[in-house]
């Protein structure tokens, strides 16, 4: 399945990529996304047995659609935060600069915490978040991407569990953008420039 997807100017690179058009080829359909979180969360139920109450942190904002599916299909107790980094610009490079944009709400010391990423890419983004939560010393710190984009990787981290292990190509939907557009497709596609 292919989309049309129109237009605004979008910035690649530095440069504004004035109307360039592109369409969206299908990756990862819905169903395959849902079967998926099916067996993680049968796998975090197990890692997480027994737990008082795990604080579920999800990344703003390309996690927010993935953390509603994730705890939804959780059979365990959970508080849901959010954290917002940021190191992509309007564009499909990372600045590799990471910035806490917002913080937790609430104090996560000596508490169990999964952090939920949408994509790791170079990874700088969820080096820096662990390395921050950790220093507020959780009893467990546990990582789920959905999306693994090992081929980019620049500094080590590889997140407890991940979803779908994808190619380097430029992906959108599920809560995924590109340049803010496309977050409500209800499957992952990637970006083909046309
Ligand atoms: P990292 O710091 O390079 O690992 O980048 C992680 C962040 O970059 C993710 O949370 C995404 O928001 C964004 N990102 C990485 N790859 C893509 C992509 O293919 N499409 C949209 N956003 C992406
Ligand atoms: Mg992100």
């Amino acid at each position: 399945m292919t989309l049309d997807v129109s237009r605004k100017p979008i910035k690649i690179k530095g440069q504004t990529m004035s109307e360039r058009p592109y369409v969206i080829d299908k990756m990862i359909s819905a169903k395959a996304i849902a079967a998926r979180i099916e067996e993680l969360c049968r796998e975090i139920e197990t890692a997480f047995k027994g737990t008082d109450k795990l604080v579920v942190v999800g990344l703003l904002r390309g996690s927010f659609v993935f953390i509603a599916d994730l705890v939804r299909e959780l059979d365990l107790p959970i508080e849901v935060d959010f954290l917002e980094a940021s190191s992509y610009g309007d564009g499909m490079e990372s600045s590799r600069e990471v910035r806490i944009l917002k913080d937790l709400r609430g104090a996560i010391e000596g508490r169990d915490v999964l952090v939920v990423e949408d994509i790791v890419d170079t990874g700088h983004t969820m080096h820096h978040v662990t390395r921050l939560l950790k220093g507020r010393k959780p009893a467990h710190l546990r990582t789920i991407a959905l999306l693994d984009k090992f081929a980019r990787r620049e500094v080590d981290f590889k997140a407890d569990w991940t979803g779908f292990d994808i190619p380097d190509e430029f992906v959108v939907g599920y809560g995924i953008d590109f340049a803010q557009r496309n977050r409500n497709l209800p499957f992952i596609g990637k970006v083909r420039f046309t």
